[in-house]
């Protein structure tokens, strides 16, 4: 059965949720799924397709497709981004309507040869920055988006009627449930926690290309009404909102005073120095606190909230003499991340020799970019005792006044 829904006139969301896939990207859980966006434009005699998706959905897209031409050709397919979470069933579109041209960038066109998809039997038309093109009565102009997030990455704004097909930006984790607009579903409640999530650990890296992208749309934001992203609700409203939160994750700057305390803890000792910080905290007034173990938060969920948050507690114990390794990939993934402009606090624990504290602390200092690290570091040997709270006092009074 097709499962469309209309965007705007002449143009359709033909694309499908995913709630089978329990990894993105085979190494981020989604548990509330994904969608893969794709558009098709009736323009007069003309159609065109705005991006595939992936292979696992391509029957639905094909249903959703051969629904809308009603037997027309399909003259156009745009890929904007080549990654095969949306570039996948082109093989199958250019197999059904074989006299289908190819609009892309060069870079994108040398992607599709990589991955065995035969575009050189096809018209491949090939467009860079600034480029227009005209189908019947829509005139789209590309826009280069290189590692937005990948370097093929183009965005096309419709200057007829004003919609951005704006690839992997401004998308988000989490399925549809045939709600496609902003406007349908309360975004701040229901999907922030995921767009972060997607937005940090897919294209987290890319801050500073984000940020070229984010100057090009603000160029011509009056003329954007629709902003249509390749996963997630489709924008129709509100782009203060979303800019405004791209701008904080792509400038590294947090979006809210607040401490992240990620603990890595064997016996419950860590975890109950971790916990009776996070009360310390509230009692003195800062309640925007969120813990963490990450022995068992999957770090992509670590990684969001560190952009979320100010502040970060790194409390962990002393394994094989280092860093404990779950802790030490989330600080790997940081520095993967290329995450920034965080001030740090420590609490180390070691039963014999406890070398976590030192060992955090340089790679905060030494391997990260533009980071604080707090001097009031707290040590425990074991476990921490009731007669070390005014130490637990002065850390936590160390944080608040850090955030002054
Ligand atoms: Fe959703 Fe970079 O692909």
């Amino acid at each position: 059965m097709y499962s469309v829904r209309e965007v705007t006139q002449d143009l359709y969301w033909v694309g499908a949720d995913d709630r089978r896939l329990s990894l993105f990207e085979n190494i981020h859980p989604i548990p509330r799924g994904v969608s893969y966006n794709a558009y098709l434009l009736l323009d007069g005699s003309k159609s065109v397709l705005f991006d595939t998706i992936d292979w696992s959905a391509c029957r639905q897209l094909l249903e959703n497709m051969e629904y809308l031409l009603d037997g027309r050709p399909l003259d156009y397919l745009v890929i904007n981004h080549m990654e095969p979470d949306h570039g996948a069933s082109m093989e199958e579109i250019l197999l059904r309507w074989p006299e289908v041209k190819i609009i892309s960038t060069e870079k994108a066109f040398m992607l599709m040869s990589q991955f065995g998809f035969s575009a050189d039997k096809h018209e491949c038309i090939k467009v860079k920055e600034g480029d227009t093109f005209t189908f019947e009565n829509h005139t789209v102009t590309f826009v280069a988006a290189p590692m937005v997030h990948w370097p093929e990455a183009m965005v096309t704004l419709d200057v007829t009627n004003g919609v951005l097909f704006a690839a992997d930006a401004f998308g988000s984790f989490g399925s549809l449930d045939g709600k496609l607009f902003n406007d349908e579903v309360n975004f701040d409640r229901d999907w922030i926690d995921d767009a972060r999530r997607y937005y940090t650990n897919i294209v987290g890296k890319y801050g500073p290309h984000v940020q070229l992208l984010l100057k090009k749309a603000a160029a011509v934001l009056d003329q954007i009404k629709f902003i249509c992203p390749l996963h997630g609700p489709v924008w129709r409203s509100d782009f203060g909102y979303l800019i405004d939160k791209y701008d904080h994750w792509s400038r590294y700057e947090p979006e809210e005073k607040g401490v992240l305390i990620a603990y890595a803890s064997m016996y419950g000792n860590t975890e109950s120095a971790a916990n009776a910080l996070a009360a310390r905290l509230c009692e003195k007034g800062m309640t925007n606190v969120a813990v963490y173990d990450v022995s068992s938060t999957h770090v992509s969920y670590l990684i969001s909230e560190t952009f979320r948050l100010s502040h970060v507690v790194l409390a962990s114990v002393t394994y094989n003499l280092g860093i404990y390794p779950v802790m030490h990939n989330y600080l790997m993934d940081m520095k993967a991340l290329n995450l920034q402009k965080r001030t740090f606090a420590i609490i180390e624990n070691g039963s014999w020799a406890c070398k976590s504290g030192d060992l955090m602390q340089q790679t905060v200092e030494e391997q990260l970019k533009d980071m604080t690290v707090l001097n009031s570091r707290l040590s425990m040997a074991s476990s921490l005792r009731a007669d070390r709270a005014a130490e637990l006092d002065a850390l936590a009074d160390a944080i608040i006044a850090s955030m002054q």
